[in-house]
């Protein structure tokens, strides 16, 4: 199979990269083809010829996104609205990676599938619009929605927690917003799966299990053997630019139905850092 990932060189991408054999894999950066430039994403794909193309390029800045909506659709819409017009061109499967921001947090039991789009925030407003435009153009598109990515070659929570907790005797952590941790290893494993078994649709991809910000980075500390104290505070607290949803875990029920188990988001947690110490 013959396989193109844009968004390579993010935290997601770098994991697909590493876990994806058997394939032929093209990996592209932003500096490979800025998604935004229509012509030349339909360059690149009909160079690559794939069968299925991975979306994992994005505008992730959530509180960017805030500040800067023009851009956040123009990528995080529009952009991907570009790859999907060649994909539907070259008759390539298309495999979105989208967000649980797409909800609104209101919910106190796991997000389905079919619960209702209603974001709060910029991001989560481009995400959720560029859902409903892939399905209008190529209803046939796999969208993974996925939350609280951490792992290796980026921006990773457990690491800010680590560096922060080596320097300081206590920390502050929101302890009113609820999710699911996901390791990019564990997730771009189930990407693959969902390619291999040609998915479609819109499927719920986390660890499994959930918790707090606080909780996580109590867990992180407990795992390192740290002595730092781990405090609860609001998001009132904690301002900042975009809304967060206070609550958005989400259901494993649609990868079940694929038959796909995610692990744990502590032994996902415990596997990163193990994996870290290996490397640092
Ligand atoms: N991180 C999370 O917690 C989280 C949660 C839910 C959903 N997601 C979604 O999961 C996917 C992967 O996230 P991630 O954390 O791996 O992202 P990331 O680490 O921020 O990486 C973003 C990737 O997108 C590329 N990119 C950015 N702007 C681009 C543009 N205009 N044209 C082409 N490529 C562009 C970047 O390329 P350069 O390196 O060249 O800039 C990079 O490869 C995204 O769709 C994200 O929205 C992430």
């Amino acid at each position: 199979m013959r396989v193109t990932v844009f968004g390579a060189s993010g935290l997601l991408g770098k994991a697909l990269l590493h876990e994806w054999r058997g394939d032929a894999v093209t990996g592209l950066s932003s500096r490979d083809a800025d998604i935004r430039d229509a012509e030349r994403v339909q360059q690149v794909v009909r160079e690559t010829r794939p069968q299925w193309i991975v979306l994992a390029a994005a505008y992730t800045d959530v509180d960017g996104c805030e500040g800067n909506p023009d851009l956040a659709f123009a990528v995080n819409r529009d952009g991907a609205m570009n790859v999907a017009a060649v994909a539907k061109e070259v008759g390539a499967r298309l495999l979105f990676l989208s967000s649980d921001y797409v909800f609104d947090g209101k919910k106190t039991t796991a997000y389905e599938i079919s619960d209702q789009r209603n974001p709060q925030s910029v991001y989560g407003r481009a995400k959720a619009e560029a859902e409903v435009k892939l399905l209008e153009l190529m209803p046939e598109c796999c969208i993974a929605r996925t939350s609280w990515l951490f792992g290796t070659g980026g921006k990773s929570f457990p690491d800010t927690i680590l560096r922060l907790a080596a320097s300081r005797p206590a920390l502050d952590v929101v302890n009113d917003q609820h999710g699911c941790p996901t390791y990019t290893t564990d997730l771009a494993r189930a990407m693959i799966q969902l390619c291999r078994k040609n998915a479609s649709g819109i499927v719920h991809v986390t660890n499994s299990g959930d918790c707090t910000w606080f909780e996580f980075a109590q867990e992180i500390v407990r795992v390192a053997g740290l002595a730092t104290t781990v405090r609860p505070v609001s998001s009132q607290q904690m301002a900042r630019p975009a809304p967060r949803p206070a609550y958005s875990v989400l259901s494993q029920a649609s990868l079940q139905v694929l038959g796909i188990k995610m692990p744990s988001w502590h032994d996902a947690l415990r596997r990163y850092l193990e994996q870290r110490q290996l490397t640092t």
